[in-house]
């Protein structure tokens, strides 16, 4: 079969767009062509476009015309006008997580401490409408990066448990690391929220795309969360915090640890950690009791290398893992970090998507289910852990 060639925008040069922009290398089924990059930041957006050989456009209405794919690599407060009006133009759009939320009243001065979290829900709710509704008038559709679901431990768990009938019972799962880089980061009128969303997103995602799994597998139907009970801490912004120097501790009006019980409609649970306070590079994994077999998927770090070095300064030049504190003594390089966090595959998958129209797994609905439960979850946090139900219908 003859190659079928889909052109590539991505939107903003930071972190997430380079991940991209390698991952995009590595497409096989596709031909990728790279229209180019937009950025608020026009000066990062050149630096990004010369260093790799591509078009920087002045304006996003320039770039979405000139591919058939958007990848919104921007930070979370924008992701809706952008996969919107990629959308509106009948063009996917990939969009970075999380998908959608609250973001504030558009004051300069909000405050994500001391607001109402059920606006929260409301607005991430209406949010999420609007973006459905859009796909549901467009030629093209949200591919929802969630790398998690691709990431190889997790792709083969869901063949386990389609093929062996299995149920879940029980998943209990975390991302952590000792804070994220970036400045915005921080301040709840950027991101959302807090580490709940930011990281919390990962694992949890993976979670419900593994009971919807289940369900199909036995019954035709997804099993989706009906209920959460939450709590979220702030602990480096404790009074008697004592910064070492280890761990980021800047934050502005966001939570750095939260837990999410979450109940599924079958009466089973899961249980997701997500932190900012883990020392020893990423901690990602998930772990699945079922019926007939348990499962621990190690997304980072895994043991698929474990070397030992006496003095920190012979690996100046060598990358380890991710967030990892030192190199001296042993650790888990990761031969391929990339791949064992799913990012390839995920974008390998949307491409056969956008071009063939195969099946997508993270799609809307799944980033729908997720900030649903997110956002009800800080309704819950806000009540000290009380349970809120969940909405899962779109
Ligand atoms: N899947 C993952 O593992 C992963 C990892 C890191 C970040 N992310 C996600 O990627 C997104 C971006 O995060 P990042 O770390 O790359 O942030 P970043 O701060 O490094 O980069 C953000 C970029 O977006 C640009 N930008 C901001 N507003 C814009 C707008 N309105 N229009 C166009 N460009 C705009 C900025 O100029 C900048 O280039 C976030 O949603 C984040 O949650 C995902």
């Amino acid at each position: 079969m003859k190659k079928k060639t889909v052109r590539a925008g991505i939107v903003g040069a930071g972190f997430a767009a380079t991940f991209h922009f390698e991952c995009l290398k590595k497409v096989h089924s596709t031909n990728v062509e790279i229209a180019g990059v937009f950025a608020t930041d026009a000066e990062q957006a050149a630096i990004f476009a010369k260093e790799r050989g591509i078009r920087a456009y002045d304006s996003l209405e320039e770039l979405i015309d000139k591919a058939d794919v958007i990848h919104v690599c921007t930070p979370p407060v924008v992701h809706e006008p952008i996969a919107i009006a990629a959308l509106e133009q009948d063009k996917f759009a990939i969009v970075e997580k999380p998908l959608t939320g609250y973001f504030g009243d558009g004051s300069e001065d909000f405050n994500g401490d001391s607001f109402p979290k059920a606006d929260a829900l409301d607005h991430a709710l209406a949010s999420i409408e609007r973006m459905l509704e859009a796909e549901k008038k467009s030629k093209g559709q949200i591919l929802y990066a969630e790398n998690w679901v691709y990431a190889p431990s997790i792709q083969k768990e869901r063949q386990i448990i389609e093929k062996t009938g299995a149920q879940i019972l029980w998943m209990h799962g975390e991302e952590a690391h000792s804070g994220s880089h970036a400045y915005t980061y921080a301040f709840w009128k950027f991101s959302g929220g807090g580490v709940m969303i930011g990281k919390g997103c990962h694992p949890l995602t993976a979670a419900l795309y593994l009971k919807r799994v289940e369900g199909t597998a036995r019954n035709g139907k997804p099993i989706c969360a009906k209920a959460v009970s939450a709590r979220t801490h702030a602990l480096t912004r404790l009074e008697n915090f004592e910064d070492k120097g280890h761990i980021r501790c800047d934050y502005h009006d966001i939570d750095d640890f939260s837990l999410m019980h979450i109940v599924f409609e079958d009466g089973t649970i899961a249980d997701i950690f997500a932190s900012d306070i883990i020392l020893g590079g990423t901690h990602n994994w998930l772990e699945v009791a079922a019926n007939n077999h348990r499962t621990i998927c190690n997304i980072n770090p895994n043991t698929a290398m474990k070397t030992y070095n006496p003095v920190d300064a012979y690996f100046a030049d060598i990358y380890v893992v991710e967030k990892t504190g030192t190199k001296q003594g042993w650790s888990n390089p990761s031969p391929d970090e990339d791949w064992f966090t799913g990012y390839p595959q995920e974008t390998e998958a949307f491409y056969r998507t956008i071009a063939y129209g195969d099946p997508l797994e993270s799609n809307s609905s799944l980033a729908a289910d997720a900030i649903s439960t997110i956002y009800s979850a800080y309704v819950s946090a806000e009540k000290a852990g009380a349970e809120v139900p969940i909405r899962s219908e779109w």
